[in-house]
């Protein structure tokens, strides 16, 4: 990777042909069109460049986002080709902006939806939506005892172009996943509804059901909860490298609070990343890092811009080389587990502090 590029020591790298690959591996898994899950800046990644890489390749031209601003930035950013659905709940003085736009959103409520209606009935204007159907998550949705002819009668400019729920629990308790998804074909059937979603990530490797989109997130970005799967590759590895080095005497302390305190004499290095960036102050003490083939733990508190780590294994003629903080070496797992959370959440608070630099197998992209 041309340094160059590098606009710090610490950046990260987004792999596009792994996310691509991932994709169509979920794709081919499931028989299923993707809608991409782009939303939280496709966790981390980058939403407009991963957009641009699944429309340039053919992989998807569906993706889906959290917010208006996600929505209209993608939309931006991108082409008008893309159907762009905003899974979450967008405020009435933004329904300019949808249309204006072309945004598909979510109906999951009578109110949301008698306030859109009345919005493009003034605009005389029909646009495609998405109607979400609760089946257990209890988050957004009608129950299915809405009557969808009536629905489809009484709102007549919403072209519904997909009905969708979300499982709350694939990846961990198949009976009430199972019964979701009973549900919810219970459901489609009765109204003979064909444009239907339903799976994502765990969903789409455990389960082999036939709705017409999966919504795949976490496993395009190649981790996946309640199985595993080793098809699957991480997207975004970080690096780093090593600014500083110093010797430390037995009895020393390191970083703030003296959380680390040398049993014996000691090198260490600092690395510039710290909880600023999104590598989590929860890993004090207790992560580390992949360095030349050794494991070097940090230690002590990590800082807002800086961590240390242990380098007394490793041959001082190593110290120029890169050091992995998160990827093949150091799982997303890890990382979870570090912070007591899922890597969703770190993926998404990985900073705009870290550049990210985008490589597909032409070389670097940007
Ligand atoms: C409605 C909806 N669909 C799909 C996804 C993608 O889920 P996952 O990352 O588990 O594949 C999410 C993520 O939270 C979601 O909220």
């Amino acid at each position: 990777m041309e340094r160059s590029k590098r606009l710090r020591a610490t950046y990260a790298k987004v792999d596009l042909d792994r996310y691509i690959k991932n994709i169509n591996y979920l794709k081919n898994i499931s028989g299923s069109l993707a809608i991409a899950t782009l939303k939280a800046n496709a966790y981390g990644h980058g939403a407009t460049e991963l957009g641009k890489q699944l429309l340039k390749t053919g992989t998807s031209d569906f993706f889906s986002v959290a917010t208006i601003e996600e929505g209209v930035t993608l939309r931006l950013n991108l082409s008008d080709k893309p159907k762009i659905l905003v899974l979450g709940y967008v405020d009435d003085r933004f329904f300019e902006e949808v249309v204006k736009y072309n945004l598909i959103l979510t109906i999951y409520d009578d109110e949301i939806a008698n306030k859109y209606h009345r919005f493009l009935e003034k605009k005389a204007v029909k646009m495609p939506v998405a109607l979400k159907i609760d089946t257990g998550m209890h988050r957004l949705g009608f129950k299915t005892n809405l009557d969808y002819v009536e629905f489809c009668n009484r709102f007549h400019l919403f072209d519904v172009t997909l009905v969708m729920t979300h499982l709350s629990s694939p990846d961990s308790d198949d009976a009430f996943t199972t019964a979701q998804m009973e549900e919810f074909d219970w459901y489609i059937k009765k109204y003979k509804i064909k444009n239907t979603s339903v799976l994502n990530s765990s969903a789409i490797l455990k389960y082999k059901k036939d709705y017409t989109f999966i919504r795949p997130g976490i496993a395009s970005f190649g981790y996946v909860y309640g199985i595993e799967d080793k098809n699957l590759k991480p997207v975004m590895s970080i690096f780093s490298k090593i600014v500083h080095v110093k010797n430390i005497k037995k009895g020393d302390s390191v970083s703030y609070n003296r959380r680390f305190i040398a049993e014996k004499d000691m090198k260490i290095g600092v690395l510039p990343i710290g909880y600023a960036d999104g590598y989590p102050r929860l890993f004090t003490n207790k992560s580390y890092v992949y360095f030349c083939g050794y494991k070097a733990k940090i230690l002590g508190t990590v800082c807002m811009d800086m961590i240390m780590i242990d380098l007394t294994n490793v041959p001082e003629r190593y110290y120029n080389e890169e050091v992995e903080l998160l990827g093949d070496n150091v799982s997303g797992y890890k990382w979870g587990d570090w912070a007591n959370t899922i890597i969703y959440e770190l993926l998404c608070r990985i900073s705009s502090r870290i550049p990210r630099v985008y490589v597909s197998e032409n070389g670097i992209i940007g």
